[in-house]
């Protein structure tokens, strides 16, 4: 529960004396008879109370200035098992914070199309946009934000959107992220067209044009994807930072959107690429569903390399469940690969932490024994704001994707459905932890545990922002930032459609207000911050497309009626494009 009536107090303390202008208190706080009364008073009498209330103002003033400066520390009921919160009311649209976001997003659109309209890369203290490449935009932002659009009700600036596209050539001759272009503008257009209803065949037009550039990216040996490919010359290119390894979130997240692609044109060829993918992994050793972060394209194995669900590893695993439900449920060996994965992560990599019991997710970081030589596993207590994904993927797993009732009836549980039910609500919750706890309120990048029950004692937190170096004027350290980054309202708004618990709402709106005090720009847009642990915040140059297409798309379904995008209908890609679940015909 957020507690914010605090602010208010210091005026309402003192009501005798408080003249009718008193304009300065919130009108419910207001005494109805203060007016009548203050009128029929002495001249002297009159004086001494404006006088009062002048000091009153004044230290109420003084007072707001302190809070805003200092703000009290987190209020936020962190209890699940709270029993006695008013748990499960119907999921209805709630308007009054629904509107807020709303706002935001115009906010946040309005100003990257009066500065940025095409550019790929959007920067609001400047204004101005940039492109990934000098050969032109790609649509990486633009294409982002359509369905957001559409959600919005935001129809004509959709309609000057939709023209950009339609005069956009993919004929790049540049080098382009396989992933990144996949899910940012491939599942954009997918879903756009979707909710043009099926009718705008520009936008499918565009979506094959791009998938047929992007095939060149699986021709290789095994038929994993090269990292980057040339869209003009139609060629793959292996990552030159990473020996040409892929990494398995690369390979793993490009299904939704190139099954969605043959269902709807009957083209067998870009389901059976990514098809090929996921054959390739399944053939390999995994340890309990886990999986190293790293594969050769060459030989289809993978590389001895870091285990983590978060960046590189992080939506192969969002992706498992997310499969089983798009094809209606026709291809059971994605539910069996999704529950052997998190019955790896609950057994391998899941911890708790020393005081608090907070729940979290460690990395497994292959190291060198000195003494034996031997290669070990090393446990280490770093969860990315990514894995903030996790709590959305176990929730929604075990409703199988049927709509349970709200609330289900946890006794119908097997073991496992229990415990995925009992883990994805607890790192939710952790995750939540690392806003709350914040002198902003917004989360950090990354974040380590304290393994030692003393060091969370000392610092007051059950886990710290790494390589912070102390001295006043230092740069903060990169995993103190907060870019606008969508995991956690995901996975609030998961979790709220499924439960029906309004804890859920609560926090994303603790969250939604956090964002506005100190990412909202006056000038429009919203800016990432440098660190979450500084007031006053220091800005960056940059919203990211993702605060369109998923924080604010999310958090704006957080507050809308359970029909709108129904989880048992509908998939929503690692971008949040939502696709249709469909039953395959083509295969
Ligand atoms: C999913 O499968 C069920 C049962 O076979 C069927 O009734 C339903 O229409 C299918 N849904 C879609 C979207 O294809």
């Amino acid at each position: 529960m957020v507690k914010r009536k605090d602010a208010a107090q210091p005026a309402a303390k003192s009501p005798a004396t408080t003249p009718p202008t008193a304009k300065v208190a919130p009108p419910q706080q207001r005494p109805p008879a203060a007016g009548g009364v203050a009128e029929q008073q002495q001249p002297s009498k009159f004086r001494f109370a404006t006088l009062l209330f002048r000091i009153a103002s004044l230290a109420f003033a003084l007072y707001t200035l302190y809070k805003r400066m200092y703000p009290p520390p987190s209020t936020v009921d962190l209890d699940l098992d709270n029993k006695a919160r008013i748990r499960h009311a119907p999921i209805e649209r709630d308007p009054l914070r629904q509107d807020a976001v709303l706002e935001a997003f115009k906010h946040s659109y309005r100003a990257y199309e009066k500065d940025a309209f095409g550019s790929d890369d959007y920067h609001p203290i400047s204004h101005r946009g940039s492109n990934m490449s000098p050969a032109g935009p790609v649509g990486y932002f633009l294409i982002d934000s359509l369905d957001s659009l559409l959600l919005t009700g935001l129809t004509d600036e959709y309609r000057r959107a939709r023209d950009w596209v339609e005069k956009l050539s993919f004929d790049l001759d540049d080098k382009f992220h396989t992933f990144e272009i996949t899910i940012r503008v491939l599942g954009g257009l997918l879903s756009a067209y979707h909710y043009s209803g099926e009718n705008d065949q520009m936008l499918l037009d565009k979506a094959v044009d791009l998938a047929d550039r992007l095939l060149p990216a699986f021709e290789t040996p095994s038929g994993l994807p090269m990292s980057f490919v040339n869209l003009a010359q139609r060629q793959g290119i292996p990552d030159p930072d990473n020996r040409g390894m892929t990494s398995v979130a690369e390979a793993g997240t490009l299904q939704l959107e190139f099954k969605y692609l043959s269902h709807l044109t009957g083209n067998r060829v870009y389901r059976d690429k990514v098809e090929k993918v996921m054959e390739v992994i399944r053939a390999q050793p995994s340890k309990d569903g886990l999986v190293p972060i790293f594969m050769t394209p060459d030989t289809g194995s993978f590389v001895l390399s870091d285990i983590r669900l978060g960046s590189r590893g992080d939506s192969y695993y969002e992706y498992l469940s997310k499969q089983y439900f798009q094809t209606n449920r026709t291809e059971p060996v994605y539910r069996q690969m999704h529950q052997v994965a998190m019955r790896g992560i609950a057994q391998h990599l899941v911890k708790k932490s020393t005081t608090r019991g907070l729940v979290y997710t460690s990395e497994l970081l292959p190291r060198r024994n000195a003494a034996t030589g031997q290669i070990e596993l090393v446990d280490t207590p770093k969860q990315d704001h990514l894995v903030c994904f996790l709590g959305a993927t176990l929730l929604l797993g075990v409703t199988d994707g049927n709509t349970l009732p709200v609330p289900p009836d946890e006794s119908q549980f097997d073991e496992h459905e229990t415990d995925d039910w009992y883990l994805g609500k607890q790192l939710i919750r952790t995750c939540v932890d690392t806003y709350v706890e914040t002198k902003t309120g917004l989360a950090p990048e990354i974040v380590y545990f304290h393994t030692h029950p003393n060091d969370a004692k000392k610092y007051g937190r059950e886990w710290f922002i790494n390589s912070r170096k102390p001295g006043p004027d230092q740069e903060p350290p990169i995993d103190a930032r907060n870019i606008l980054r969508p995991e956690t309202v995901e996975s609030l708004f998961v979790a709220y459609r499924v439960t029906g618990d309004p804890i859920y709402r609560e926090w994303g709106w603790k969250i939604f207000q956090a964002f506005e005090k100190h990412c909202r720009l006056p000038g429009g847009g919203y800016a990432s911050i440098r660190d979450v642990d500084e007031l006053p915040v220091r800005h960056e140059d940059r919203m990211e497309t993702f605060w369109i297409s998923e924080t604010l798309k999310y958090l704006y379904l957080l507050f809308s009626d359970a029909d709108v995008i129904p989880l048992d209908r509908y998939t929503l890609n690692t971008e949040a494009h939502p696709l249709p679940n469909f039953t395959p015909k083509y295969w």
